[in-house]
């Protein structure tokens, strides 16, 4: 039996293992997906002993995206961004991935965003990074917004073709916009929006990262202009694909994972 998992200190209640078993599920993969809680400071060495243990795939969470660096081998996007959300030990060293990325333009993608012109990345913490970093990956010009501006402008000055700017600029930045992705957690268990609602017009297409609640206020503004919405449950889903697809090499089942992600959210 395969063991795969996931390391975050709280790891807290996470919808990854009943995503990742439904697929194993569906596929007839003798495998299964739990927890650790390694100590703050252990991310690193929890990474050598999965490896030395023979567990096949780690996600990683919060604190230890940065810390687990030092025990992979970046590939060239996780490198860029400086965080590992997935490790594959089919390699020596194992290789760490950035799904988040590639989970934000996937699941614009699979909505029919198309991925080029401009996009606004409203946020430059953990999540604001690495989807400015996957955007700007597919060729797109990114503009990021965030409530302390020299944190956009430091953030920018590392992405290739960005900008940075502070809240006041959203208005004119979405308007002449194609792609708006929420990476604050402004909305959350919330009807709040970061984007006011007059900057929102039909051409957009429109990415939530929060997925609690599901529709968030940007997401019923967007809609309301007749923008494409796409909810933070899918960026969920897709970088779990994204994860479960690098470690066996097979398609992920998606049908199958987004109905038990959607079960318990
Ligand atoms: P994550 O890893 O989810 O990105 P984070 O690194 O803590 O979390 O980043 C949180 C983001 O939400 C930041 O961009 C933060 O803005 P600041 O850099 O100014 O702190 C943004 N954020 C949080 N609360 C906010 C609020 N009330 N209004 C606007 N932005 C907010």
């Amino acid at each position: 039996m395969d063991v795969y998992g996931l390391i975050g200190n709280p790891v807290g209640h996470s919808l990854s293992p009943p995503m990742h078993e439904a697929a194993y599920e569906d596929l007839g993969i003798d495998a299964r997906y739990v927890t650790f809680e390694p100590p703050a400071d252990g991310g690193a060495a929890a990474v050598e002993s999965a490896a030395t243990l023979g567990v096949r795939g780690l996600n990683v969470t919060i604190p230890f995206k940065q810390d687990v660096l030092d025990a992979v081998e970046p590939a060239p996007l996780a490198e860029r961004i400086g965080a590992v959300n997935t490790v594959d030990f089919g390699t020596d060293p194992p290789t760490g991935y950035n799904t988040d990325a590639v989970g934000a333009t996937r699941a614009l993608r699979d909505h029919d965003v198309a991925l080029d012109g401009t996009a606004v990345v409203v946020g430059a913490g953990g999540a604001g990074r690495a989807v400015a970093f996957g955007l700007a990956d597919e060729g797109m010009r990114v503009h990021i917004a965030n409530r302390t501006e020299s944190k956009a402008h430091d953030l920018a000055d590392e992405v290739p073709d960005a900008t940075g700017h502070g809240l006041d600029a959203l208005d004119e930045l979405v308007a002449d916009a194609d792609v708006l992705v929420n990476c604050t957690s402004v909305g959350m268990k919330a009807d709040r929006s970061p984007v006011p609602t007059d900057a929102l017009h039909a051409d957009l297409g429109v990415l939530d990262a929060v997925y609690d609640p599901i529709e968030t206020q940007l997401l019923r503004d967007a809609a309301g202009a007749g923008a494409t919405t796409v909810d933070g449950a899918w960026m969920l889903l897709y970088q779990g694909v994204e994860a479960f697809e690098q470690w066996t090499e097979r398609d992920a089942p998606v049908e199958k994972m987004n109905r038990v992600l959607r079960e318990r959210l």
